[in-house]
Order: structure tokens, then C-alpha cells, then sequence
């Protein structure tokens, strides 16, 4: 037997993914255990759910996999601290601080907590493992893969070529030209927190238009050739860390817009800054076009992959999907650095002599919930407990308008929750999504909401859409004009959604299905079952404590319903 633990840690969103003989039996995020939303900590909790699931034990890991160099990125941090100086001057002692608190000593680390012999603890690259869980996780012999994030050790953006069990690297452009970056200060400057805010962004640049093209072009070259370079006078990742930008972007832009600040997207000040995102937009669509180009340029392949952050632009990908020239296309879905997890694990499990992964086809990684324990907790705090019969009873209480916090089966790796660990609700009409911003969620009212669709009913609601991407809700698909009456409460502002395709059979799929025998339309509104600020529910725990935070009108723990008195 092989057993391969893959390791993402120490910058954002912690993870461990295990690979047994070449299948990829769990993968979690250390924030769904220590409730610290991207905790960034060693996952050594979700790396122990992991082996518990498979009943393993740390002994019988073949090997540890961390998802990049540590020395190397301890090296980059270095040099570019040392060539800003003295600017850099006081971010010096921290930045060295931070990483030589554990960051270094990582694989010693990871090998004395989890108990597996020193020598079974390896690295590789960070872009090496993005681009692995895009590639091995594909259904594809041979594609082009492409991983574009904020930056790894000192490559931001690189393109592969993916054939059977290897990956070639062809290029690469390394920090601080970043399209990870450009977004980030860009993110900050619109008053949203980087590494949280950016799906935001891309929100609220439904709202605007592209009218800051000139100023985007001191900001950004693109080539010809596919490769880009950022005005760097306008960014500082190095001494102002917060936000990654200079003062220049402010006398370009205008001021930062502040952080927390209502929003009204009737005043001027606030949909310049609806511009200025649809302006970001647009250009980093097109610097992604550019990329693939050059990616079918050199590769001549026929399918095109992608991982790192920038492949969770959801709105970005379907524009990829449509224009890139690549005849199929797949984005790894935990496509941030969680997700590089992944692909060290199956790096490791390759050198193995493991065969290559099953292409991914369920994100359901995570530990399971019991309606068990559902009752017993039920039972303690005092709470109204009923057996559901099936997938109608819960059908019947959306038909009737209820909102349902909704825990099924094992939760979701990634940052999406796909019927797992969900808030449902009807997807009309548009009070629906009002309630859910204003009292369950708390967020920002341009935010939209997703819809889930059985997956054969699709296109008698939505555009021809990426079908590939859509079961893990990373697309977009314009909304049919005849649609929109039933579906108000998903559909964004320009006319789109950010649709998630169910198949039938599977127990989300199953209500979809009732919910549409009993409305017309078997299409469910599905959001992520997390408050401000927290990540998405992972135990049954999780799930009550929500529930009794906020006031979803009743709790669905797999086969039981939970009622406040
Ligand atoms: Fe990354």
C-alpha cells in the first residue's frame, strides 16, 4: 500500500489532501477545525481527519508532501527586502520574523508533530503543485496548463504542458509582475480585505463599466507574446504589506474607498469604484486570454488546464472557456493555495509508482455529519426535532418559502459549499435574496447568490455555459431572459449566475428534483452555510451553532429536522 499526505501551510487557507493508492480519499482545510476563516496554521487537524477517514495511522504514510520550497520562498523574501532598502526598512525584522518563525523549519516540523520519520518529509514547488491538481485531477492525456496566483516562491504565473503521468514546465514570469498582486491592491484599494474580498471585486464589477482603461495601462503592460509587467511604481507588496499598493495608484485612481463603509451604488464616489473593478476586470480577462494563447501557441494541445488563485475568477473562466481557443477546459476548483494540497499529494503518490488519479468529480472530501449526534445535541439544547422521510420533505418546506440550513453527508474541500453544507432557498423571488443578505449572511447587498440546477434541466434556463466547470461552481452562464421572472433571487445585475450543475442521482440532486415537481423550476438558491466572517460549517457542531446564531428558518442535519421552539 501507498500512502501520500500533501501539505499546503504557513501563507493562507492551510490544507492536507491523502492519496491511497492512487485515489484521492479526503481533503480538508485546517479553517473548518479550528473555525479561523483561511487559517494559514500547520494542518495538523485536518491532516489527523484525513488519515482517520482512510484508518490509517502517520506510520503508514510512504511520504509527506509540502506543497513548496521553504527555502527558496524565505530566499525571495529576502532579496526583495534587501533591494527596496531602506524603504523596506521597517517591514525588514517583521517579514524576517514571520518567516523564520517555523516557516523554515517546516518539514522538521511536520515530521516531529505527525510523528512520520524525517526522511518520508519532502517539498516541491508551489507552482509544480498548483499545476499538478489542475492537470492529474483533469480528464485530459495531454493539455496545457496554466497557474496564475499572487506568487509561490518567486514565479507568479507559469505555463506547463501535461502529458499521462508528467508535467514539462515551459515558462514562467516571476514576482512581482502578478496578476495574484494586480487584484489584491486593487481589492485593497477598494476597501475590501485581500485574500477574502476578491470574489467582491469581481461582484461588484457587474455594476460598473471599463472606463479606466488609460489609467489600467500605466498599471499594466500586456505583450504580445502572452507575458505582462506591472508599473511597479504603483505597487508595494514589500513595505506596505497591507495593501500592496503606493500612493501613486491613489493620485491615479483617487483615494482608497474605506473599509466597512455602507455602500450606495447611486452616488458618484461609490460607482467610480464599480469602474475601477470593472476595469480590473476586464483587463486581467484579458491578460488570461493572453496567457492561452500563448498556451495553445506552444503547445498546440487541444485542452487547457488552470490553477492558483486567479482561477477561482469565476466570471474570468467563463470568458477563458468561450474565447481562449481550447477546445476543453478544466479549473481545478480549490484552485487557491488549499487546493495545492492536492496536487502535492499526487506528486508524491506518482513517485510512488501510484497510478495517475480518477479525474475529479466530487468535492465531498471532509469528515461526515451524523443525524445521531443531531439529536443527541438537538436534544441538550431544548430543540424541536422531526425525522425527515426523504428528499420531498425537504422540497415541500422550500416550496413553502422557508430557508434551510442544510448539513448532508461529508463536507466540501474547497471554498465553495455544493449542497453539503448549505444555506437553501427558493430562487425567487428577489425578498429571498434581501433576507438572505440583510439577516442570515450580513454581506454586502451587490453580492450575488448562485443557483443549483439539475444538470438536464439546465439549458431550459441558462445560456450554453462551461459544462465542465459548472458542477463545482466556478463559471458563470447568462440567465435566459424567460427565466429571469423564476429566478430573481440568482440572477446578478448584467444578467448572469454562477451556476452549479447537480446530477440527479446524488441526494442534493434528489431535492432539486422535488423542489421542481412541486414549483415548475428545479432550481434551488445554494449558498454557503458559514456567518460573516467564519468559514463554512464543518461538524454538526458547526451546524448548530450557526443555526442558533441566525435565523435560518430550520436546521437539516442529513435524514432530521431541527426546529427552534
Ligand atoms: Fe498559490
Amino acid at each position: 500500500m501507498s500512502a501520500t499526505l500533501g501539505i499546503s501551510a504557513n501563507y493562507h487557507d492551510a490544507a492536507a489532501a491523502l492519496v491511497v493508492d492512487g485515489t484521492l480519499v479526503a481533503a480538508m482545510q485546517e479553517e473548518r477545525f479550528s473555525r479561523i476563516k483561511n487559517d494559514p496554521s500547520l494542518p495538523l487537524s485536518a491532516a489527523r481527519a484525513c488519515l482517520s477517514l482512510a484508518r490509517l495511522d502517520a506510520k503508514d504514510l510512504t511520504r509527506v508532501v509540502f506543497y513548496e520550497n521553504p527555502y527558496r520562498k524565505l530566499e525571495r523574501v529576502l532579496t526583495m527586502s534587501l533591494r527596496t532598502f531602506p524603504r523596506s526598512l521597517s517591514q525588514f525584522p517583521r517579514a524576517l520574523a514571520s518567516q523564520l518563525s517555523g516557516k523554515l523549519q517546516v518539514l522538521d516540523e511536520l515530521s516531529s508533530r505527525l510523528g512520520v520519520p524525517r526522511d518520508r518529509v519532502l517539498h516541491r514547488e508551489h507552482h509544480e503543485s498548483h499545476a499538478a491538481s489542475a492537470f492529474f485531477l483533469s480528464p485530459f492525456e495531454r493539455a496545457a496548463v496554466l497557474t496564475v496566483d499572487a506568487v509561490g516562491e518567486e514565479t507568479t504565473t507559469a505555463l506547463w504542458l501535461g502529458e499521462g503521468r508528467t508535467l514539462t514546465a515551459l515558462e514562467r514570469i516571476a514576482f512581482p509582475h502578478s496578476l495574484g498582486l494586480l487584484y489584491s491592491a486593487l481589492t485593497a484599494w477598494c476597501g475590501f480585505e485581500v485574500n477574502e474580498g476578491e470574489y467582491k471585486v469581481m461582484g461588484l464589477a457587474a455594476f460598473g463599466q471599463p472606463r479606466f482603461r488609460d489609467e489600467f495601462r500605466k498599471l499594466i503592460t500586456l505583450a504580445s507574446d502572452g507575458s505582462f509587467s506591472l508599473g511597479l511604481d504603483f505597487f508595494d507588496s514589500h513595505t506596505n504589506t497591507e495593501v500592496g499598493f503606493s500612493p501613486k495608484l491613489e493620485a491615479l485612481l483617487g483615494p482608497r474607498r474605506l473599509p466597512g463603509k455602507p455602500w450606495d451604488l447611486t452616488s458618484e464616489a461609490d460607482r467610480r469604484v464599480a469602474d475601477v473593478a470593472c476595469t480590473l476586470q476586464t483587463v486581467l480577462e484579458e491578460a488570461l486570454l493572453g496567457l492561452a494563447r500563448r498556451a495553445k501557441e506552444r503547445t498546440g494541445a487541444d485542452a487547457l488546464c488552470l490553477a492558483g488563485g486567479v482561477g477561482l475568477n469565476a466570471v474570468a473562466n467563463a470568458r477563458l472557456a468561450r474565447e481562449s481557443g481550447f477546445r476543453d477546459f478544466f479549473v481545478q476548483p480549490a484552485a487557491g493555495d488549499a487546493g495545492a494540497a492536492l496536487g502535492a499529494a499526487i506528486l508524491g503518490a506518482l513517485d510512488s509508482g501510484d497510478a495517475r488519479p480518477a479525474p475529479l468529480e466530487r468535492l465531498s472530501l471532509g469528515l461526515p455529519v451524523s443525524s445521531d449526534d443531531a439529536r443527541t445535541i438537538a436534544k441538550n439544547l431544548g430543540l424541536v426535532v422531526t425525522p425527515l422521510s426523504g428528499p420531498d420533505d425537504v422540497a415541500e418546506l422550500l416550496a413553502k418559502g422557508e430557508i434551510l440550513a442544510f448539513a448532508e453527508g461529508r463536507f466540501e474541500f474547497g471554498p465553495r459549499a455544493l449542497g453539503n453544507r448549505s444555506l437553501l432557498a427558493l430562487p425567487t423571488p428577489i425578498a429571498v435574496k434581501e433576507r438572505l443578505n440583510r439577516v442570515i449572511k450580513r454581506r454586502e447587498p451587490f453580492r450575488p447568490f448562485a443557483p443549483a440546477v439539475l444538470e438536464a434541466e439546465a439549458p431550459k434556463f441558462f445560456e450554453p455555459f462551461a459544462e465542465r466547470l459548472a458542477p463545482f461552481m466556478v463559471t458563470v452562464a447568462g440567465v435566459k431572459p424567460e427565466a429571469r421572472p423564476s429566478l430573481e433571487a440568482i440572477t446578478h445585475v448584467d444578467g448572469t449566475a454562477r451556476v452549479q450543475t447537480v446530477k440527479a442521482d446524488s441526494p442534493f440532486g434528489a431535492i432539486i428534483d422535488a423542489v421542481g415537481r412541486r414549483t415548475g423550476t428545479p432550481v434551488v438558491l445554494n449558498t454557503s452555510l458559514n456567518g460573516k466572517g467564519d468559514p463554512i460549517v464543518g461538524s454538526v457542531a458547526d451546524a448548530f451553532a450557526f443555526f442558533l446564531g441566525h435565523s435560518a428558518d430550520a436546521l437539516v442535519v442529513d435524514d432530521v429536522l431541527i426546529r427552534k421552539p
